[in-house]
């Protein structure tokens, strides 16, 4: 039942030596599955087989006799290709470990743990199941060393405001989080039920262009970010980008569905290759009419977390339905003509993938980020966070750009998972009471790590810093 290992081994980490427990699977409590010992090359006197049905699991008991982050790994064996598993500390939220194809013994990071002190569960669930488990390790983390950031805008010349919101982003960034709150009538939701008002306002540029407005289309995202910029708040734009052309507006796939890869045969890879075609004139025509309004944000004096090509690593939406090149060089296109040929110098470039291989580069990204969606689990996110400061080596600030459940206060700091902002996305994953329960807001606006609309008042003329240790104190 308790799987005390008899197998210690000593690790060279960064910081010195940390010493890594190992716990053997077939030493832990089995539930719907079974002890195997004919695939070689296993510790200790076994490994646990027969993950196939939802229920299956390992539970490791675990004492510790502090409270402690510990960096988790799982040693496996994927004869049977790509899998999933699922980990879950003490009974509660857990994450998705991926279990990628192998026929050796492999050890792979399975994210951080934070023990309490006394007894403690990790429970490994079947998820997609077949795979094999040999053991799971744990190693003492090691504390986050300071964070590498120059709070520069990549634009040249960026504006006063963009240089502010980089610099005031960089000062809270480590030591809070920023509420943010997507579309102007749930952030007012926020504020009439939670009682307080977010710092940030998520919008979207989605329907702004040709191929919207010319079906009917209206929006007033960029009214209410004026609106809210003059409260003293932050506001980001993503960007639905309806396809502008190829839409197959039929009822499975309507026009307003337009982003979606399924919605459209329109070819990213193709348009970007011939800058002389018809398509490539749709593109460009489409950010020029979105650099008309992000025109207007800069002339009121508002600068923009501006996030387009967003979930590109995803493949739902036709900018990534081609792979990472058309999608690195689109944003390289947008970046060029926004910045040199359209003159904005109000925006701080927001890159929301993950993978290395979809990163457009530092020399065009000043933040990074992730959009999660984990319904009820209020953990800090600590893998996806951990993989993008891997992505930059810590030298960009790291945003939830779209959550559904809000993370713990408290996990977020005691997992040094430092989101600068998370950002909840509208309708039901704010309102609905599954996501995020009104008590559990309540308590996530009251925390002194999260910043609302009021503590950041002054951010712009470098002020909102004795806000903070007002709310500190
Ligand atoms: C864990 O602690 C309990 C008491 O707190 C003890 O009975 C048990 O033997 C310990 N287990 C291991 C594996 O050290
Ligand atoms: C432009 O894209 C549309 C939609 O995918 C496609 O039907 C058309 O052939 C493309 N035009 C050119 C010149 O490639
Ligand atoms: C990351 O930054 C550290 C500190 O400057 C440096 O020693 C290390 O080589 C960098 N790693 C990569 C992969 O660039
Ligand atoms: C900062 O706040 C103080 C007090 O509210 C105010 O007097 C001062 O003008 C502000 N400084 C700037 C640079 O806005």
């Amino acid at each position: 039942m308790v799987g005390k290992s008899v197998l210690y081994v000593l690790a060279i980490a960064s910081a010195g030596v940390a010493q890594t427990t190992t716990y053997q699977a077939e030493s832990a409590t089995l539930s719907g599955v079974t002890v195997g010992t004919s695939v070689a090359g296993f510790s200790g006197t076994g490994y646990i087989e027969g993950f196939d049905t939802s229920t299956d699991s390992i539970t490791f008991t675990i004492n510790s006799t502090t409270s402690q982050l510990y960096d988790l790994s799982i040693i496996y064996n994927g004869p049977y290709g790509d899998k999933y598993t699922y980990i879950v500390l003490n009974n509660a939220g857990g994450s998705q470990v991926s279990l990628p194809a192998t026929t050796a013994w492999t050890t792979v990071p399975a994210g951080q743990v934070l023990l309490a002190a006394g007894s403690n569960s990790i429970q490994i669930q079947n998820n997609w199941g077949w795979y094999l488990i040999d053991a799971i390790a744990l190693s003492p983390s090691a504390p986050r060393a300071p964070h590498r950031i120059t709070p520069t805008p990549v634009t040249p010349n960026a504006n006063s405001d963009a240089s502010a919101l980089l610099a005031y982003l960089a000062s809270v960034y480590g030591s809070h989080i920023l509420a943010g709150q997507q579309d102007p009538a749930s952030l007012a939701w926020v504020t009439q039920n939670i009682g307080k008002t977010p710092a940030v306002l998520g919008v979207d540029f989605m329907d702004y262009t040709a191929s919207r407005t010319s079906r009917g289309a209206v929006s007033s995202d960029v009214d209410s970010a004026l609106a809210f910029a003059q409260q003293g708040g932050i506001v980001t734009f993503c960007w639905h980008w309806g396809a502008p052309a190829g839409l197959y507006d039929t009822p499975e796939h309507p026009w307003y569905s337009g982003f979606y890869t399924d919605a459209t045969d329109f070819d990213v890879a193709a348009a970007l290759a011939d800058p002389a075609g018809a398509n490539y004139t749709l593109l460009m025509q489409d950010i020029d009419a979105i650099a008309a309004q992000l025109k207007k944000l800069q002339s009121a004096g508002v600068p923009v977390i501006w996030r387009p090509l967003h979930e590109a690593e995803g493949g739902w939406f036709w900018w990534g339905a081609r792979g990472p090149e058309p999608a690195k060089q689109l944003w390289r296109v947008l970046y060029e003509r926004l910045t040199n040929v359209h003159g904005l110098r109000n925006l701080v470039w927001e890159w929301n993938s993950v993978a290395p291989e979809w990163y457009p580069g530092d020399d065009v990204v000043d933040l990074v980020s992730a959009d999660t969606y984990a319904q009820g689990d209020h953990g800090p996110i600590s893998a996806t966070y951990n993989n993008l400061l891997a992505l930059t080596n810590d030298t960009k600030i790291i945003a939830a750009a779209e959550i559904g459940s809000v993370m713990d206060p408290a996990q977020l700091q005691a997992y040094q998972a430092d989101w600068v902002y998370f950002c909840v996305w509208s309708g039901d994953f704010i309102q609905g009471g599954t996501w995020n329960s009104v008590e559990f807001l309540k308590s996530v606006y009251s925390s002194e790590y999260v910043l609302t609309l009021d503590e950041i008042q002054g951010w712009k003329s470098g002020n909102a810093s004795s806000l903070i240790r007002g709310k500190a104190r």
